[in-house]
């Protein structure tokens, strides 16, 4: 039995033809292929574009659930809607079903063809390897491993199979623009806008047009309108408060959808006499006597910071810990993740007794912001 040569050089390789180097590859690294079955022999038959078909019904599938995804992401009213208006509501209601939907049905469908095409036109082989690491050359390995790589695809038939390689683009494509979308979606706002649905930088705190804005309590009813006044909270006790103007009094989809923004819940708490707070500078004048507003919302991730504790005066968020405190410092973290203080909310008294907001929060509201200051 002659020894197998190891060694090549460039120019011997350059020489070599794919199948060559395939031979070479094989040889070189002890394997015998024992079976070797091409599944279609003869192109062009009944069989073989039958399986072409299939193939490239599940990568036309694919691109067309993946752009399905893109419009519904992108046109789908996806704004809260009251269920007081039904279509409008059920309509709203589809759009996360939806979503996961075609988005599911994308990755599945490329999947699947893509095992179907492994299947159906790869051809089915039996090798045997010697336990052994082979013997060629850097050089002579990677340029045998491309040849064996490249002979796969071309066994496969795919240079001849244009349906194929047409709805498998088209299918892959669609699915990359796709998960694009999803993941860069949700980020194309205008974050220097500074009023409109494009701010993040207003609340539903913000009165565009100066009405007075009320510090009201949800009794589970959003059509029951309940404003707070200083004598409706004990000292050591808060409230959670939402927005109220009158020009939603009679308006119900305003009146429920502005206790469902996640940027309007504020905690109003009213300390015990005697706490002095070291207050936050600029923001001296934020707080009505003992009554100080902060935003429910924590600035680490965003969970609602639902617990006070009268003793410490801590402010604490069930989900990871954080603990801000209220009675010797505006607000700011004192144990746990998060790392900025929570954004407090300006209020006042009006003529008639009522608490009302002075103004929106001066910096946005929840966790992480590019252009946060504190
Ligand atoms: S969201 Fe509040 S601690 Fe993590």
């Amino acid at each position: 039995m002659s020894e197998q040569k190891n060694e090549y050089t460039e120019a011997e390789l350059a020489e070599m033809s794919r199948d060559e180097k395939v031979r070479l590859g094989l040889a070189l690294d002890d394997v015998e292929l024992v079976e070797y079955r091409d599944n279609f022999p003869v192109p062009g038959t009944r069989a073989e574009r039958r399986a072409e078909r299939a193939v490239a019904a599940w990568f036309t599938l694919a691109g067309l659930s993946a752009l399905a995804f893109i419009a519904v992401f992108v046109f789908w009213p996806w704004s809260y809607q009251p269920p007081s208006d039904e279509r409008a509501h059920f309509i709203y209601s589809l759009y996360n079903p939806l979503i996961g939907f075609f988005f599911g049905l994308a990755i599945l469908a490329v999947g699947i063809g893509v095992v179907q095409y492994q299947k159906k036109f790869i051809p089915h082989e039996v090798a045997v390897q010697q336990r052994h690491d082979g013997h060629g050359s850097d050089e002579v390995d990677r340029q045998t491993t491309a040849a064996l790589l490249a002979d796969a695809g071309v066994r496969s038939g795919i240079s001849r199979r244009s349906m194929i390689r047409r709805t498998a683009g088209f299918g892959a494509g669609a699915f990359g623009v796709g998960a694009g979308v999803f993941a860069i979606g949700g980020l194309v706002r205008n974050p220097w806008a500074t009023e409109g649905p494009e701010s993040l930088q207003h609340t539903e705190w913000l009165s565009e047009n100066g009405e007075k804005t009320y510090l009201r309590r949800n009794t589970g009813n959003p059509h029951e309108i309940s404003l707070l006044r200083p004598e409706d909270i004990d000292a050591g006790g808060f409230e959670t408060v939402f927005p109220f103007r009158e020009s939603m009094r009679h308006d119900e989809h305003e009146l429920e959808a502005s206790m469902k923004k996640g940027d309007a819940p504020v905690m109003l708490i009213r300390l015990r006499p005697g706490s002095q707070p070291v207050k936050r500078k600029g923001q001296e004048d934020f707080n009505y006597g003992d009554y100080y507003a902060y935003s429910k919302i924590c600035t680490h991730v965003g969970c609602p910071t639902s617990l006070f504790e009268q003793q410490t005066g801590r402010l604490l968020c069930p989900c990871h810990q954080s603990q801000f405190d209220v009675v010797n410092t505006y607000a700011k973290p004192v144990f746990g993740p998060a790392t900025r203080a929570l954004p407090q909310l300006p209020i006042a008294v009006d003529e008639e007794g009522y608490f009302v907001a002075k103004g929106d929060f001066i910096e946005p509201v929840g966790p992480a912001y590019w252009e946060r200051n504190a």
